[in-house]
């Protein structure tokens, strides 16, 4: 049994990575091969991080080889992630927003499971980090950030930029916000398709004077339809964080979002998951956490997946009712919840520097301040 690199590269002509037109010896992806006796090496670069779709490279190069030259090769593969070359970018969707330095979507496969609570929460945190932050609530079917901003009663009035219109975002507790909300009338079913929702997101995006923002938080509709696939495709989203209750049929659809954006034509980062309503604490046995829909399991599913678990939040009455008086409950100083949300928002921002350091940009990630976040590193 004997062959050489051109057996194996002519057997690598077979395979054409995702998002790629040709085949991998082809487009360049294919970086060296060294044969040893019957031990074959295969260096490749990618441009995506997304573990599955590495795994799945790997997975074809070895099956191929095996099948087309000798199933005895022993056959190692070396991946290297590399940002593909400005322009051809499948990874950047839509254009980059001027000032804007990262978009954090924030999804969930199943409504109701605290996305916004995060969302806010995580918002007020960063804001009391020193970031400049924005929310845009993208949640057509249930908008609830002016409530958690108490902000509800407002409407943005219109500034001029630079001799054009636009809409100045609503500021309140250090955060800019701008929401579906404040168009559509309370209660009113709101029927959308994908392109319409995109097209308003755009315009709430495009058409605002959010001047500099370290970070957008879009608080996503919850579920994955093609609403979803849409805002995706024509948002430069950096990366996305996505709650989870510990419940199973809560998990159960976190996998269907996360699947969502590691979808080939989609690929957006996921930076990481986070747990909501981990356990309840009754406010007058701080001490006591009952874990009443099931433990860890967010946690599992982080690890299962092979992306980071960026922290739990308890559920406890008081970020409810913080919720409900539209004042985020992290911004209660020197209570678990801030703890918490500190936590999460730090790994959050880690996260992103990491995905910035790896990818190419939406815009990297360039922090203006970092007073009280250590985890960043720039
Ligand atoms: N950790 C928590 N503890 C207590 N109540 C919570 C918690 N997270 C969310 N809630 C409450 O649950 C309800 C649903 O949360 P919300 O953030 O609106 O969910 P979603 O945006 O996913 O639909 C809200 O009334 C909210 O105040
Ligand atoms: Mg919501």
């Amino acid at each position: 049994m004997k062959f050489n690199k051109q057996d194996i590269l002519k057997a690598l002509e077979a395979i054409s990575l995702a998002g790629e037109g040709k085949n991998m010896v082809e487009s360049g992806a294919v970086l060296n091969v060294i044969t040893f006796a019957n031990e074959v090496i295969v260096d490749i670069k990618m441009t995506t991080p997304a573990m599955h779709i590495k795994k799945r490279a790997e997975q074809d190069i070895i099956n191929t080889i095996k099948e087309k030259v000798s199933k005895d090769a022993e056959v190692k593969v070396n991946i290297k992630v590399e940002a593909p070359a400005k322009g051809d970018a499948n990874l950047i969707k839509g254009k980059p927003v001027p000032g804007i330095k990262n978009i954090v979507a924030v999804a969930s496969g199943k409504g109701g499971v605290g996305k916004s609570t995060v969302t806010a929460n995580l918002a007020v945190t960063l804001a009391k980090m020193g970031f400049k932050v924005g929310v845009l609530d993208a949640d057509i079917y249930g908008p609830s950030i002016p409530l958690m901003f108490d902000v509800f009663n407002e409407r943005p009035l219109s500034v001029n930029v630079d001799g054009k219109s636009k809409m100045k975002p609503i500021e309140n507790y250090g955060v800019k916000v701008l929401s579906i909300g404040f168009f559509t009338k309370p209660n009113q079913a709101v029927i959308w398709r994908g392109p319409m929702a995109s097209k308003a997101l755009n315009q709430l995006i495009f058409d605002a004077a959010w001047g500099e923002l370290d970070f957008m938080l879009l608080d996503l509709p919850p579920g994955t339809g093609d609403i979803h696939l849409s805002i995706m495709q024509s948002l430069p989203i950096t990366g996305a964080v996505v709650v989870s209750t510990p419940q199973t049929v809560a998990l159960a659809d976190a996998r269907k979002g996360v699947a969502m954006f590691q979808q080939e034509n989609i690929q957006v980062p996921v930076l990481g998951i986070v747990e909501n309503m981990s356990y309840f604490t009754p406010a007058e046995l701080p001490e006591n956490k009952y874990y009443i829909f099931g433990d860890g399991g967010a946690k599992n599913l982080a690890e299962d997946l092979e992306i980071p678990f960026l922290g739990e939040v308890p559920l406890v009455q008081s970020i409810r009712e913080a919720g409900d008086v539209g004042r985020p409950a992290a911004l209660q100083t020197a209570t678990p919840i801030e703890k918490a949300f500190e936590e999460i928002t730090k790994n959050v921002v880690s996260e992103t520097v990491k995905r910035n350091d790896t990818l190419p940009p939406t815009e990297a990630i360039k922090i203006t301040t970092m007073a009280g976040c250590s985890a960043v590193k720039k």
